[in-house]
């Protein structure tokens, strides 16, 4: 049994009058969401000030009224970004500390703020207009890295490298061409990122508890002041719907399964054995042990961290799961995943827009790698489809070929015309030019393609987009 020490008072509570007993301490520190969701303050004055000022506009607060409200608020805004605000876990959110802070700011005024308002349409209106600002930034943060990976494809256009299929060598590509991969896997990342805007845009404040208010709001009003675009359809779909953060894990988890796999790469080019790229020394770590050791941490902490985004997405598909309409005190377990999604990802593209910006390009040993392990093989099988045989044999003499000069431990470039003509009577000396790797990427040249051409092509026409992106922004 609680003791009266174990006890937590009831009277400043909003809802405290229909109770006799006071909250147990136990239950306070357990219901309270004030350590994380005092972070949505600024929005929830946001929402209270327009709240305020469409309950003036329809007669329930006088101007008066509504400006010493308004006044207070900001007042209330200061100190909570001078850190001056006392937070109290007595009154459980941060919609009631501010609430209790403004009533004993202005006293009586201050109580007819919730009018025709519930906490359940207010907390659903703060976590929207919050994750709009931050995806705004995201949506930056984003093109920026795209930038730098497209100007690094530009500068790369010609850089010859081996192309991977279950990571042997399968054929040779550009390396701007492999850039402009990452940049297609971001690009839809963006579209998916804008997509999920569209939905959490919506207007939730005004239905109330979950049955709407008998008060006349004008919710087009709210709606205007706070810079949503569209108002949400259904009262009780508005206060229980958390899809738009689902939505929101979603394209994050996406996205940071796309910077692992960047990371990935990375981490294997970095490696000595294939010493494609160096990651700038500011972005690497050394070993407290072995001195020659330059450790490639940032990506393998983007890789580490993508575990825990998609953790934080089956957390709020789970807390959704089963849960009866409208609104059920579970949601309140939404803030703190979408809050570290939003952290997490937010210094992932961050720092991975610096570090792409400052690779160092071994193109020497890209071109070296590109010319062993046989890359231009199916040039060669293509060849001799050019003069008439059918895919499946060219594919057979080609595999022949490749024994040969890998009996020999030389290239198929080296082979002479003779010894290839043993092979294969139709090959003439014009093979030369689609065995060398240069030749091969060459050939490659329509939309899409690794060609040099086609690369420069593509980087300055996604550069143009990226920009036309920044101007807008
Ligand atoms: N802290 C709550 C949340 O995050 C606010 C809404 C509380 N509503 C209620 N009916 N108890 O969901």
């Amino acid at each position: 049994m609680a003791d009266k020490t174990d006890e937590t008072n009831n009277l400043n509570k909003s809802w405290g009058g229909r109770f006799s007993k006071k909250t147990d301490k136990l239950v306070r520190d357990f219901s309270a969401s004030i350590d994380f969701d005092k972070h949505l303050a600024k929005k929830d004055i946001e929402g209270s000030i327009a709240h305020s000022s469409m309950l003036e506009k329809i007669g329930v607060l006088t101007v008066k009224e509504k400006t010493l409200i308004h006044d207070a608020l900001a007042e209330i805004e200061a100190s909570i970004f001078e850190q001056s605000f006392k937070w109290d876990k007595d009154l459980e959110d941060v919609h009631m500390n501010i609430e209790a802070a403004l009533t004993n700011k202005i006293g009586e005024i201050g109580k007819k703020l919730h009018t025709a308002r519930s906490r359940n349409d207010q907390v659903a209106t703060d976590v929207r207009l919050w994750l709009k600002e931050k995806i705004s930034n995201i949506e930056l943060l984003l093109t920026y890295l795209r930038q730098q990976i497209v100007e690094l494809s530009i500068l790369e256009y010609k850089t010859i490298m081996p192309g991977f299929t279950h990571l042997q060598v399968a054929q040779p590509i550009t390396f701007g061409h492999h850039l402009l991969a990452w940049n297609e896997m971001l690009k839809r990342d963006q579209e998916r990122l804008s997509d999920c805007l569209k939905r959490v845009d919506y207007n939730p404040l005004g239905s109330a508890a979950l049955a709407g208010t008998g008060f006349k709001i004008d919710r087009e009003q709210t709606t205007n002041l706070l810079g949503f675009s569209k108002i949400c359809a259904n009262s009780i779909d508005a206060v229980s719907d958390r899809d738009f953060i689902i939505e929101f894990c979603s394209f994050s988890s996406i996205c940071m399964m796309h910077l692992s796999r960047i990371s990935e790469e990375l981490i294997i080019w970095s490696s000595s054995q294939f010493a494609f790229v160096s990651l700038d020394d500011s972005f690497c770590t050394g070993s407290s042990i072995m001195p020659q050791k330059k450790n490639p941490d940032i990506p393998e902490l983007v890789r580490g961290k993508t575990g825990r985004i998609y953790g934080q997405l089956m957390s709020v598909l789970t807390l959704m799961k089963s849960q009866p309409l409208a609104y059920n005190r579970d949601n309140q377990e939404d803030k703190e995943p979408l809050f570290d999604t939003v952290k997490t990802i937010s210094q992932c593209l961050e720092i991975f827009g610096k570090l792409m910006g400052n690779i160092e390009v071994n193109r020497e040993n890209m071109m070296k790698a590109a010319n062993m392990g046989y890359s231009t093989a199916t040039d060669l099988a293509d060849y001799l489809v050019k003069k008439s045989i059918p895919f499946r044999d060219a594919h057979k003499i080609v595999g022949e070929i490749v024994n040969h000069a890998s009996n020999k431990g030389c290239m198929l470039s080296d082979l002479k015309l003779e010894t290839l003509k043993r092979y294969c009577e139709h090959i003439t000396k014009d093979v030369f030019e689609i065995l060398s790797v240069e030749g091969s990427v060459k050939s490659r040249n329509h939309l899409g393609g690794t060609a040099p051409d086609q690369v420069y092509e593509a980087g300055m026409r996604e550069l143009i987009l990226i920009k036309e992106k920044i101007t807008k922004s």
